[in-house]
């Protein structure tokens, strides 16, 4: 039965790591995926995670399920963490956080709850946005439609195309906005054009839906969450999909969460009802043990404090790299303004190098980047500046 299948097209990013793997050059450097990489090119584990994990070694009594929306203290730290402790959801109760795996679970559950409650079946996300969030939607079964975002001649925000192209979306569409970095871009709205996009989004009617998978990454914890934030003050539903994978660097321990807001507490519950539904019908309950460290951490002053600085340590190395990059560029003759990338958030940079010249970095001389041109300044270190530069140099 099975020779009847065509082999499925490789993943934009994931695909490229598997290359990558394969690829028998020494001086090989992945900037494809978006993974944090130290100075000496090494995805560390916090101190503050090793530290939640011994504490959780010696106090863990069970590995028995968790319950469909998995542990409530995390429920409620994720919350805090997204609106602020004293915010009216919080105290009101009116979100509902499940645990799931990943930032990639959450976002699916997000879609099929909406796509399995609610009667309009269209998501809106930027153009360009994260490869993954088509499969994503398109496997709930929704229909995708994009708004403008990126003006490639600018390298900034096209805010006034944005909201244009924003017209067609009516009352009942989910709209999906990215909570800060922007994947692939790295631009982010101002806090007045968040204020717009959350008037517009309250006088319309749409459902928003963010993607919040880097909160601390531009500016900081709490400074990050302005435009969500923004956006709950005039907007009494709205969707939440997190990702702890890079700000507590626990990639493979698939730490995402699902947060549902409604007008009030008892809507949110009975909405939050027919989440539950579809998790048990896909993955049952989430795993335990990485929302545990996130819990222990959040929950915990000390840890906090020094999570706090651990993320802040990743961000500014990420500047530095951003500022570095743009300085080697020019030292090796490119004369091509790259001074945009040093004003983009969080891990990515959108370099506007072309399919060809991506293919020849990788082909000539071992560097991977995404095919849309967006590079991971997140895998740049001091060591392999020089090499990257040199081959951009070249092939542009
Ligand atoms: C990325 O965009 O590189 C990350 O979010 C990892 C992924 O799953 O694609």
């Amino acid at each position: 039965m099975f020779e009847q299948i065509s082999a499925a097209p490789a993943d934009p990013i994931l695909g490229l790591t598997e290359a990558f793997k394969s690829d028998t050059r020494s001086n090989k450097v992945n900037l494809g995926v978006g993974i944090y990489k130290d100075e000496a090119g090494q995805t560390p584990i916090l101190a503050t995670v090793k530290k939640a994990e011994a504490i959780l070694l010696d106090n863990e009594k069970t590995k028995s399920y968790l319950s469909i929306e998995g542990n409530a203290a995390y429920g409620a730290a994720v919350q805090a963490l997204l609106f602020g402790k004293d915010s009216d959801i919080v105290t009101a109760k009116r979100g509902r956080t499940a645990q799931a795996p990943g930032g990639t679970g959450a976002l699916r559950v997000a879609a099929e709850f909406y796509a399995s409650q609610l009667t309009n079946k269209k998501i809106w996300v930027s153009n360009p946005t994260w490869a993954n969030h088509n499969n994503v939607f398109a496997a709930a079964g929704l229909e995708i439609a994009q708004y403008t975002y990126y003006n490639a001649e600018t390298k900034d925000l096209d805010f006034d195309a944005m909201l244009s192209s924003l017209e067609g979306a009516v009352a009942g569409d989910l709209v999906l906005f990215h909570g800060c970095c922007h994947n692939p871009t790295g631009i982010d709205p101002t806090e007045a054009q968040w204020r717009q996009l959350a008037a517009l989004s309250a006088e319309k009617g749409w459902l928003p839906l963010f993607d919040f998978a880097y909160q601390g990454f531009a500016k900081g914890i709490e400074e990050d969450a302005t435009g969500l934030r923004i956006f709950a003050e005039s907007n009494a539903e709205l969707l939440v999909a997190s990702s702890f994978s890079k700000n507590f660097g626990l990639y493979n321990e698939r730490v995402g969460a699902f947060t549902l807001v409604a007008k009030d507490s008892e809507v949110a519950g009975t909405a939050f009802s027919q989440a539950k539904s579809l998790i048990r019908a896909n993955y049952s309950n989430p795993p335990a043990h990485g929302a545990a460290v996130v819990t222990t951490i959040l929950n915990d002053d000390a840890l906090y404090a020094e999570w706090d600085k651990e993320v802040a340590e990743m961000r500014d190395r990420i500047q530095q790299m951003r500022d570095l990059f743009v300085a080697t560029l020019k030292e090796k003759g490119v004369d091509r303004d790259f001074s945009f990338i040093a004003r983009q958030n969080g891990m990515f940079s959108f370099s506007g190098l072309t399919k060809d010249q991506v293919a020849a970095l990788k082909d000539e001389h071992g560097i991977y980047i995404v095919g849309s041109g967006r590079i991971s300044v997140a895998g740049m270190t001091r060591d392999n500046m020089d090499q990257l530069c040199t081959a951009i140099a070249a092939v542009i």
